[in-house]
C-alpha cells in the first residue's frame, strides 16, 4: 500500500520498527519544508503569510477533533508528543489526589504511564494480566476499591501489542466515578479511536508514530477536564493579560496549555499525516496489518526455535526471541539482512514481572509492509538453523 510515499524503502530497507516510530510519507515532509522555507509565527501577525499560517495551526485543531471524533476543537492541545500529554495530565490534573489514592495500571504499560504516577505520589496498583498477558473486565474488578480515582491505560500495549476493552472498561469506571486515561501512541495509527462513542475522559498520542514529525503530540481531554487542569508552562500566548503586582488572566482552553510559540512545523506536519491516514481509511489499516500478523505468526510458528510471546494479541506487533540468542543478538543478525526491528525492554521495565524475560525482539507492521517482506524475514531466520 502506498509505498513509493517512502523513499527509504527504496534502499530495500524492511522497516519492522514501526512502534518506535513510523516512516514519514513525502506529503509530511514537504509541508515541513514548506512551512520552513515561508514560515511566520503564529496569533500574533497582521501580514498575509501570519494569517495563513494561524489559520493553517488552527484547522489542525480541526482535523484532529475529526479524526478523534471530539466534540469540540477546544479538546484539542498540541503537546510535544504522548509522554508530555501523559505528564500533563498527572501533574496538571491530578495534582490533587492524595497519598492513599489509587491509580490502576497495568505492568504492560509504556514508562510514560507508570512514573509519572509513581511522581506523582499516589498509590500505583497493578492490574494482573491474564494468561495472554491482557487485560479483563473481571481482573480489573478483583483491584479496584473505593480508594481508586484513575484506570490509566494503553489502547494497544507496545509490546504485547493487545488491544484493551477500552469502552467496556471505561463504562465501568464511570459507574464508579473513576476517570480513565488512555494512552494511544500505539494506537492512533492502527485502529479508529472515537472519543465521544468510547467516552474517554483523557487521551495521549504521539505524531510520529501516526506518518508525522517528532516533537509533536497531542492531549484530548473532555473540555471541563481541560478547563480545571493546571497549565504546565506559562509565559506568551496563554495569557490573555497580567499586571506588575502578579494580577494574571489566562487564555481560554486549549491554548492558555500552549505557552510560547508552539511546534508550528510540526503541526502542519501532523495535518499532512493525518489527511494521509484518513485517504487510505483507519478500518482498511486495521484489517491489512492484523492480516499481516497472522500471516507472520503463522510463518514463523513453524521454526521450533522461534518463542512468540503474543501470538493472539490483535494489532500488528509481536514480540519473539530465537532461543540460544539474546534479543539483540537476534536484531543485529537481522540488521545484516537489511531488516530493521527493536530489541529490548522498550521502555515496558516492568513487563518482565510477567513475562519472566527481560528483552525481546519486537516486530511491528505498518500498512506499507508487505507479506513479502516477512517471507523473506522468515528465511532468515531459518537460515539460523
Ligand atoms: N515507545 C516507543 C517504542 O515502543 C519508542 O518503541
Amino acid at each position: 500500500m502506498k509505498r513509493e510515499d517512502f523513499p527509504i524503502l527504496e534502499t530495500g530497507i524492511i522497516y519492522f520498527d514501526n512502534a518506535a516510530t513510523t516512516l514519514k510519507p513525502k506529503q509530511v515532509i514537504e509541508s515541513i519544508n514548506d512551512y520552513y522555507y515561508y514560515p511566520a509565527n503564529i496569533h500574533r501577525g497582521d501580514y498575509d503569510n501570519a494569517v495563513k499560517i494561524s489559520n493553517l495551526y488552527e484547522d489542525t485543531r480541526n482535523i484532529v477533533k475529526e479524526y478523534i471524533n471530539a466534540k469540540s476543537s477546544r479538546e484539542i492541545v498540541f503537546t510535544s508528543g504522548a509522554t508530555d500529554s501523559l505528564n500533563r495530565i498527572a501533574f496538571g490534573y491530578f495534582n490533587y489526589l492524595k497519598e492513599d489514592d489509587e491509580v490502576l495500571l497495568t505492568k504492560s504499560e509504556h514508562a510514560s504511564n507508570i512514573l509519572p504516577w509513581h511522581e506523582l505520589g499516589v498509590n500505583v496498583k497493578y492490574i494482573p494480566l491474564d494468561n495472554n498477558y491482557e487485560v479483563t473486565l473481571d481482573n480489573i474488578r478483583k483491584v479496584v476499591t473505593n480508594k481508586t480515582k484513575v484506570i490509566s491505560l494503553a489502547y494497544i500495549t507496545n509490546v504485547i501489542g493487545d488491544v484493551r476493552p477500552i469502552k467496556e472498561i471505561i463504562e465501568y469506571a464511570h459507574e464508579l466515578g473513576i476517570l480513565v486515561v488512555v494512552d494511544a501512541a500505539q494506537a492512533i495509527s492502527h485502529l479508529r479511536i472515537d472519543v465521544r462513542n468510547l467516552d474517554v475522559d483523557f487521551l495521549a498520542f504521539s505524531g510520529h508514530k501516526m506518518g508525522g514529525p517528532t516533537g509533536i503530540g497531542v492531549l484530548y481531554a473532555k473540555e471541563k477536564l481541560l478547563i480545571n487542569m493546571r497549565p504546565m508552562f506559562f509565559g506568551g500566548g496563554m495569557n490573555v493579560g497580567f499586571t506588575s503586582d502578579g494580577v494574571r488572566i489566562y487564555e481560554d482552553v486549549p491554548w492558555r496549555h500552549e505557552a510560547g510559540t508552539p511546534n508550528i512545523a510540526g503541526v502542519l506536519g501532523l495535518r499532512k499525516a493525518i489527511m494521509y491516514l484518513n485517504d487510505i481509511g483507519l478500518e482498511k489499516i486495521a484489517d491489512y496489518e492484523l492480516s499481516l500478523k497472522k500471516y507472520a505468526v503463522s510463518s514463523l510458528e513453524k521454526n521450533p526455535n522461534i518463542v512468540i510471546y503474543n501470538p493472539n494479541s490483535t494489532s500488528g506487533i509481536i514480540a519473539f526471541n530465537y532461543r540460544g540468542l539474546s534479543s539483540q543478538e537476534l536484531a543485529s543478525y537481522l540488521n545484516k539482512y537489511n531488516i530493521a526491528v527493536r530489541s529490548g525492554s522498550h521502555c515496558a521495565k516492568v513487563l518482565s514481572d510477567e513475562i519472566g524475560i527481560n528483552n525481546v525482539c519486537r516486530i511491528s507492521f505498518c500498512f506499507y509492509n508487505t507479506k513479502e517482506e516477512i517471507d523473506k524475514l522468515v528465511r532468515v531466520l531459518n537460515k539460523l538453523g
